[in-house]
């Protein structure tokens, strides 16, 4: 199926405190994965989609972004003087991999107030949004089942995780109801980091949207809310409780592997299950993973 959207939004703004020092003169958006920055396998996953055309919203410490997207002659010449033709291949796969475009977020005011900064760039057309410390596995469909739904349905499209009921503080969770799909639910309310008593259901929203260009006139008018910050979530539960704004909202129910870069423990996790599926670290680690963990009793 060919889509019509082809922007891609990535917000890389948020201060990132969670990983301090790390992110004190980098985003956590940098943070190495085995060997690639997590925003890398972000635009490789919306590339794969077919949405070349990428901007990233970027907060304080916007340069390391820019350069690992930029060519760099002086490396460029050096592997290419010693002929190390692998290591070069590497290093211009991100600079050619997507049209990659930048805006500043200049104070990190929440995550819909990051989307909002968008607005020129994307104009009246739907678009993707990818949080960039959030990596999805790439042998695991999502946003191309997203940009098929909102092809089909013309509405808002969110990603839905069921995690467990411990964890609903964490995310913005969804009431929802059935559809003919099993895999879509259509959402009538949505909940920002609710107490497990406050929650809904067990559905969480995970960083990665459909979204109409209504939303950001939705943005516009939506106060501070949770942590004084400008929710998304908030936006979106306003297009969900009246569908004649954009159609509505619907939720994807992912299943499959995703890994959470921005939390510390998810982010070493991540390294280690990545890590092990590489043929070239696989082996390996596997090995070594085994009597390490022997040793720990
Ligand atoms: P998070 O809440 O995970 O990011 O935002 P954070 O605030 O940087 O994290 P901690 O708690 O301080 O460690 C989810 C996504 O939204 C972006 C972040 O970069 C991340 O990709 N974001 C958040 C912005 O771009 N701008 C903001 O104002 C807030």
């Amino acid at each position: 199926m060919a889509f019509k959207i082809t922007k891609a939004v990535i917000p890389a703004a948020g201060l990132g405190t969670r990983f301090l020092p790390a992110t004190k003169a980098m985003p956590k958006e940098m943070l190495p994965v085995v060997d690639k920055p997590a925003i890398q396998y972000v635009v490789e996953e919306a590339v794969a989609a077919g949405l070349h055309d990428v901007l990233m919203i970027a907060g304080r410490n916007k340069t390391p972004l820019e350069n690992h997207f930029d060519r760099v002659g002086e490396l460029e010449a050096i592997l290419e003087e010693k002929g190390d033709f692998e290591k070069l291949a590497k290093v211009n796969f991100a600079t050619d991999l997507a049209d990659v475009h930048y805006v500043r977020q200049g104070a990190p005011l929440g995550l819909g107030h990051a989307v909002l900064r968008a607005k020129m760039h994307v104009g009246n057309e739907p678009f993707a949004v990818l949080l960039g410390d959030d990596i999805i596995d790439e042998r695991d469909v999502l946003l191309t089942r997203m940009l098929e739904e909102q092809t089909s349905r013309n509405a808002t499209i969110v990603a839905l995780l069921e995690v467990d009921p411990s964890l609903v503080h964490l995310y913005g969770v969804a009431t929802v109801e059935p559809t003919e799909s099993d895999d879509v639910v259509r959402i009538t309310g949505l909940v920002e980091k609710p107490s497990r008593e406050d929650a809904p259901s067990n559905y969480a929203i995970i960083g990665r949207y459909v979204l109409q260009p209504e939303v950001f006139e939705v943005l516009e008018n939506t106060a501070p809310g949770k942590g004084g910050e400008i929710q998304l979530t908030d936006a979106l539960e306003t297009l969900a409780k009246d569908p004649s704004i954009a159609g509505g909202v619907y939720g994807v129910v992912f299943r499959g592997r995703r890994y959470d870069t921005g939390d510390r423990l998810d982010y070493i996790k991540a390294v280690v299950q990545i890590a092990v599926d590489r043929p070239d670290l696989g082996p390996d680690l596997r090995a070594w993973l085994k009597t390490y963990a022997a040793s720990l009793d």
